[in-house]
């Protein structure tokens, strides 16, 4: 590597996280800093662009204070994926982004499926159905519903491609994040002609599309000034969170599976081609190793299910420690927390329902549960609805024999075991959290010609823990209780 060390930046929802990463794969420095999101309806959710940017900054000043004589050989980002950056012509946020979580958009999906004549075109042209999270929808609600800001919309970007924009000056994006949009094809890694014709949306809207490893801009004077990063500093493509987590644990070739449990959960499966689910119920993207795609199920409200219990329910908890102590109380109550059910439906749902109309609910609660049958009840229920996205790769054959676990849901012992035993499979994680700022410094770290590709990144820097199998008997009591989760739905129906 020309220099010491990579930096990798995730956007997340909840937060904004800098690694520096050495080069044989060990995290030198880890920051972070806090996001909060809007909500300014039920089924909406927005954040500012530019707080991902102040919260970027800032923790890339914090990694090169804890390491101030670090040399940065390239920097790669990971971002939330669909979420809609609306600049004008001289680069400025024309409103706050609507998020991948944001359930505002039906009306525009019934228009997209109408305009493009059904969803085999659909199907043909971007590989997945019309779902509200999609970045499309959302820039047709924008023409629809606020007319004046659109008159002024001169680009449109993602998440970490508008953190780029700010650190180079650069407006560019890659095929993993581009095919989260509804406007680009997969199969042929080009925005989908098809597809802007169709809405009648101008390309000059959509940034180039550049390699997830490949040098897209260098770090600018003034962004220089602002993070104490080395004007000229390279900043690699990047990608998709869910790919570059899926890359920060070795998921990057087909036959592996993972799933990840963040503020949203997945169940991604890479493959040798872009598979489509013939119900649509999951999605199909390009993945940050090239000629890779995956399948993902996503689950939209996971670990933000639990933050928001926690945050309603359990206030008087001391801040620091609220999850462990919520953890501790449910592994003191039974499988199926004698009786209680929870949908995690709080934003609607993408894999399997492909309705935001639904909502969250418990069930069966009486008189003689606590809040730690409902904390149990929650953990619970964002597995079963994981496991709906494992039993569509069952169904596409493309379920291996043990599943990778990333995000912070991993990091607890009693969640892993958990979805071994709700999933019925061995589940394992790596030597490295960082999850998808994981993957895009492993992205970086190829970009800056550390390593000759993804596959040697991966192969070079992380080792497997030991697989945690299902307990047969706690798996058996799983079977019948995911069906009971299944027959509740009606309940999320509001
Ligand atoms: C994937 C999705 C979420 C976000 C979370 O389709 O919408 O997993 O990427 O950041």
């Amino acid at each position: 590597m020309a220099a010491d060390l990579v930096l990798g930046l995730d956007i997340g929802t909840s937060s904004v996280k800098s690694i520096l990463v050495s080069a044989d794969g060990e995290v030198e420095a880890v920051a972070s800093k806090p996001l909060s999101l809007q909500t300014p309806e039920p089924g909406w959710a927005e954040q500012d662009p530019e707080a991902w940017w102040t919260a970027s900054g800032g923790t890339i000043r914090e990694l090169l204070v804890q390491r101030p004589r670090a040399r940065v050989a390239a920097v790669g980002i990971s971002g939330q994926m669909h979420s809609s950056v609306f600049l004008d012509k001289t680069g400025a946020v024309i409103r706050p982004a609507l998020l991948w979580c944001d359930g505002r958009t039906t009306a525009e999906c019934r228009e997209i499926e109408q305009r493009a004549g059904g969803e085999e075109h659909l199907r043909a042209w971007v590989c997945n159905a019309a779902l509200e999270g999609f970045t499309l929808p959302k820039v047709l609600w924008l023409r629809n519903r606020e007319p004046a800001a659109f008159a002024r919309l001169a680009t449109v970007l993602l998440a970490k491609d508008f953190v780029r924009l700010r650190l180079t000056g650069v407006m560019a994006t890659e095929p993993s994040d581009a095919s989260g949009t509804l406007m680009f094809d997969p199969a042929h890694l080009r925005w989908s002609r098809e597809m802007l014709d169709a809405v009648g949306l101008s390309p000059a809207l959509l940034p180039d599309v550049g390699a997830s490893a490949g040098v897209l801009g260098r770090v600018s004077d003034s962004a220089a000034k602002l993070t104490g990063l080395p004007s000229g500093t390279p900043v690699v493509g990047g990608g998709a969170d869910n790919a570059c987590a899926a890359a920060g644990v070795g998921a990057v070739t087909p036959g592996e599976a993972v799933a990840s449990w963040g503020t949203s959960g997945t169940v991604l499966a890479p493959t040798v081609e872009p598979r489509v689910d013939p119900k649509l119920r999951a999605h199909t993207f390009c993945h940050v190793a090239p000629g890779v795609w995956y399948v993902i199920g996503v689950v939209l409200s996971a670990g933000g299910a639990f933050a928001w219990f926690r945050d309603q329910c359990a206030r008087e908890l001391p801040e620091q420690k609220r999850d462990d102590m919520l953890v501790d109380e449910a592994r003191g109550i039974a499988p199926g927390a004698e009786g209680v059910t929870f949908l995690p439906y709080l934003q609607g749902e993408r894999t399997p329902h492909r309705d935001a109309s639904l909502r969250a609910a418990f069930t069966g609660l009486s008189l003689a549960h606590s809040r730690a049958h409902m904390t149990r009840a929650v953990l619970e229920g964002v597995c079963f609805a994981l496991r709906d996205s494992v039993m569509i790769l069952k169904d596409l054959d493309l379920m291996p024999s043990s599943l990778l676990l990333t995000g912070g849901g991993a990091k607890s012992a009693f969640i892993r075991q958990l979805l071994a035993d709700i999933f019925g499979v061995p589940v394992t994680t790596v030597n490295r959290e960082e999850g998808g700022a994981y993957g895009a410094a492993l992205l970086a770290a190829v970009g800056a010609g550390a390593f000759m590709d993804l596959k040697t990144a991966v192969q070079r820097t992380l080792t497997r823990q030991p697989l945690t199998p299902p307990n047969p008997q706690t798996q058996r009591t799983y079977e019948q209780i995911y069906d009971r989760f299944r027959a509740r739905l009606g309940a999320a129906r509001v």
